[in-house]
């Protein structure tokens, strides 16, 4: 299959490529697992170490033409999975160095305004990344006010979300929302002016029905876990997260599984040690350089995270799992 947006592969720039180099310090022989292929551009640095080797994954089958360029190159080196990364642990029951996430869109899929992610397009409202049960049109034709609302309000933190989904509800009753345009004109309708906001209007609304839509809570969620199924002891998890929600997970996880956090009471004894699937942890976020910055504005909102595996059996986290069951029983509402 020849698809025309790879063209936009050279686009993308990797966002804290060197912060991520540094942590993971790719030596010879070392094992990589790359959860968020895109443009490729974390898997071609980790390849320029000798003998290093590389599992990636994508949901998105765009990307699979760039996978092969490098597969053609790296053989054995390199493999590629177009599959989501909660399955991680279905594709490889290898023990990794690092696994990495970078999550959200690639330019690629930004820039591709046939796909329907930018407010900036005309063309038919999808967002799909690849492998969803629904498009962002049909949650927006046939879902309910309330559900609606609450997709608006839980996963793009809008605090205006009670109107843009009554004027949803009101404008698809004289005929279906089918361009983002045409929900950009609902959303613009519903918002007071603030003219001193920095992000756009519809930022928040399409933030949350792509969340919604690719199910990226729970997959975040059963992706970390899976991961550290597959890292050695003392491999790192790294995560790359781009809102406040996904960093909120990733600091959870990381804090409340690790060693010097153990206790989420102090009135209740100390869990035994063999529960902490993670070393100990600093609590740090690493961001990007100003100068990273100025040349790649996508950064800005990058919070690295790293936490390094434990020798400890796995055990699964379900405090994880129920702290954050109201946003994964919301996004299960897509069936
Ligand atoms: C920000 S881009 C990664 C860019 C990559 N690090 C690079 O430098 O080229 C995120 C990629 O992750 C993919 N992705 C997002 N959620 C995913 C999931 N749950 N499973 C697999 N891939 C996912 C998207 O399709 C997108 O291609």
């Amino acid at each position: 299959m020849k698809l025309p947006h790879t063209s936009l592969e050279g686009k993308h720039l990797p966002v804290m490529i060197d912060e991520v180099l540094k942590i993971c310090n790719p030596k010879s022989g070392e094992y990589i697992m790359d959860c968020t292929f895109g443009a490729g551009g974390y898997s071609k640095e980790f390849l320029k170490f000798q003998s290093t080797k590389v599992v990636a994954l994508d949901r998105d089958n765009y990307v699979i033409e760039i996978a092969n360029k490098l597969r053609n190159k790296f053989h054995s080196r390199f493999t590629f999975y177009n599959e989501k990364f909660s399955k991680l642990d279905q594709v490889s029951s290898d023990k990794f160095d690092a696994v990495v996430f970078d999550l959200g869109l690639s330019s690629i899929q930004l820039d591709d305004l046939t796909r329907g992610f930018s407010f900036k397009s005309k063309n038919e409202l999808n967002m799909s990344m690849g492998q969803t049960k629904r498009s962002a049109k049909e949650v927006l034709n046939t879902y309910s006010n309330k559900d609606l609302k609450e997709i608006i309000k839980i996963f793009g933190e809008e605090e205006e979300a009670s109107k843009i989904s009554n004027n949803i509800v009101k404008e698809r009753a004289k005929g279906k929302i089918n361009t983002t345009d045409e929900l950009v004109k609902i959303i613009k309708k519903s918002k007071r002016k603030n003219f001193k906001k920095k992000i756009d209007q519809s930022t928040k609304t399409f933030q949350a029905i792509r969340i919604f839509v690719n199910q990226e809570i729970s997959e975040l969620i059963e992706g970390i876990i899976n991961a550290t199924k597959v890292l050695k002891p003392g491999g790192k998890l790294i995560v790359i997260s781009f809102h406040s929600i996904e960093d909120k997970i990733v600091k959870f996880y990381f804090k409340n599984y690790s060693k010097n956090h153990s206790r989420s009471n102090k009135y209740l004894p100390e869990k035994i040690n063999s529960l902490h699937l993670f070393d100990e942890y600093k609590n740090k976020i690493i961001r990007a350089t100003s100068k990273e910055i100025k040349r790649n504005p996508r950064s800005r909102s990058a919070k690295l995270r790293v936490a390094i595996r434990s020798a400890n059996k796995f055990n699964d986290p379900e405090e994880l799992r129920n702290k954050f069951k109201y946003f994964t029983d919301l996004e299960k509402r897509i069936a």
